[in-house]
């Protein structure tokens, strides 16, 4: 049988007429020709067809893309030809072309810490005295005396026993949920939650329940009809909001229905709490949360996850965490370098100063122009577009004006929801600011976006 390609959309091929798949011969139309027939197509049209050839959707997608990204959509990738730092050098795909000197914002480098001199040399005597790679699981052989190291002061740092090293945020995430939840059980998390803890519930077979967000009355509704064992999963600064859970009001309602707590403090750890602690430490409620969430690759700088709890909590998914079990430790010389910029976060509490002074200054910067934030409350800063398609040709605006901005749009928010996400790092300083914020404001102003 012929497999159908189908989209679930089906894009109007007729006019234009006959696109054809990319490296075939193409009608010529302008960007905005191209725009206009095509913008109301995303990937979402193309996540599954009818058939039974697995390729059945890639024929569609690549006729739509060959008129979609060279008329600007997909910002993505562009490699950059500096270090993630206040300033950044990077190589525009879509016009084949290097730009120099742009403040950036697309960053999570929050205190500055990937490239940090004194990080650096200790990754590089990692390096030089345990290789490249730790070349097994962190159960087998995997693990170095590095990696105890790491974890002993992580678990020090957060007051808690233990700590569970990961090879990425994202397998923290799914390794910890699936690890813990089984078939029959309820995980109820915010409807912004971020891809790796949906996909760990996906994974625990469990059933997976989203609240409004930051909605606690919608939260205890979902609660009353959970069956099974019950977990709540929150974010400590929603990461693509940038706002901050009602953290006292979720807890006491799960304590209410003997829900467990987890806080994914992804984006919050060493920026919130008096100690950086995070979200947790913010509210007073570190005690009151079962399992606590981190990364790695953000305020510090490197790669990989954490999580940390109890002595019994940690044990067990030592053996059920399939997504540590059965993957490389983290590599010696990141390690090296995360135990250095551990303790540079905690022995310079200015730098967590100087970040909060940059958000405050980069907040008013943008409430003054009267630029749309959402409720960001913290050094995520969406800056709101909601037009899907209009997104990418400001963002390629953005370049040109000397500001590097991530476009985010669907999948990464719902659609209409699209906006610019804004990251604010210790490392800048107060001109960057301001010249990177009136990069900004000029594109918004193009766009009828802001005064
Ligand atoms: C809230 C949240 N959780 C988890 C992750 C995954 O972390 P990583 O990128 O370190 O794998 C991210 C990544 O952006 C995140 O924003």
């Amino acid at each position: 049988m012929k497999p159908s390609t189908q989209p679930t959309k089906k894009p109007d091929f007729a006019d234009p007429p006959g696109p054809k798949a990319s490296g075939k011969s193409k009608p010529k139309l302008s960007a905005a020709d191209a725009a206009d027939h095509y913008q109301d197509f995303d990937y979402s049209n193309f996540f599954s067809g009818a058939g039974e050839d697995p390729f059945c959707m890639l024929e569609p997608m690549d006729e739509w893309w060959s008129y979609a990204h060279p008329a600007g959509y997909y910002q993505f990738e562009l490699p950059l030809q500096t270090a993630p730092g206040p300033v950044v050098n990077l190589h525009e795909t879509l016009h084949n072309k290097d730009l120099r000197g742009l403040v950036n914002f697309a960053s999570y480098n929050y205190l500055g810490l990937s490239y940090r001199e004194e990080v650096i040399e200790a990754a590089v005597e990692a390096t030089r005295k345990y290789g490249l790679g730790a070349s097994g699981s962190p159960i087998l052989s995997g693990t170095l005396d590095l990696h105890e190291q790491l974890a002993t002061e992580l678990a020090r740092f957060k007051q808690k026993d233990c700590a569970l090293l990961f090879p990425t945020g994202y397998s923290a995430n799914v390794g910890t949920i699936s690890g813990l939840m089984r078939p029959g059980d309820t995980v109820i998390c915010d409807q912004f939650s971020h891809a790796s803890i949906v996909d760990g519930i996906i994974l625990s077979k469990a059933k997976c329940r989203f609240f409004r967000h930051n909605n606690v009355e919608d939260l205890e509704k979902k609660l009353t009809k959970a069956k099974g064992k019950k977990l709540v999963i929150v974010e400590g600064v929603y990461s693509m909001d940038g706002d901050l859970p009602p953290l006292p009001e979720i807890v006491e309602v799960c304590r209410r229905h003997g829900a467990r707590t987890m806080i994914d403090e992804a984006h919050s750890t060493f920026v919130f709490g008096k100690n950086g602690r995070g979200v947790a430490e913010h509210f007073g409620l570190e005690d009151e949360i079962d399992i606590h969430f981190g990364t790695f690759s953000k305020s510090l700088g490197g790669i990989g996850g954490f999580v940390v709890g109890s002595f019994k909590l940690i044990n067990y998914l030592k053996g059920f965490a399939r997504s540590r079990v059965f993957s490389c430790a983290l590599p010696p010389g990141v390690t090296g370098g995360l135990i250095k910029a551990l303790e540079i976060a905690q022995a310079e509490p200015e730098l967590r100063k100087k970040l909060w002074d940059n958000v405050d200054y980069a907040h008013k910067l943008l409430h003054q122009a009267g630029v749309d934030v959402g409720n960001s409350q913290s050094q995520v800063i969406p800056i709101m577009v909601r037009d899907d398609w209009r997104i990418f040709y400001m963002g390629t605006e953005m370049l040109n004006e000397g500001v590097y901005l991530n476009p985010i749009a669907y999948p990464a928010v719902g659609k209409h929801r699209s906006r610019f996400r804004m990251s604010v790092s210790a490392a800048h300083t107060a001109e960057q600011l301001e010249r990177g914020t009136d990069a900004i404001l000029r594109v918004l102003r193009r766009n009828g976006l802001c005064q």
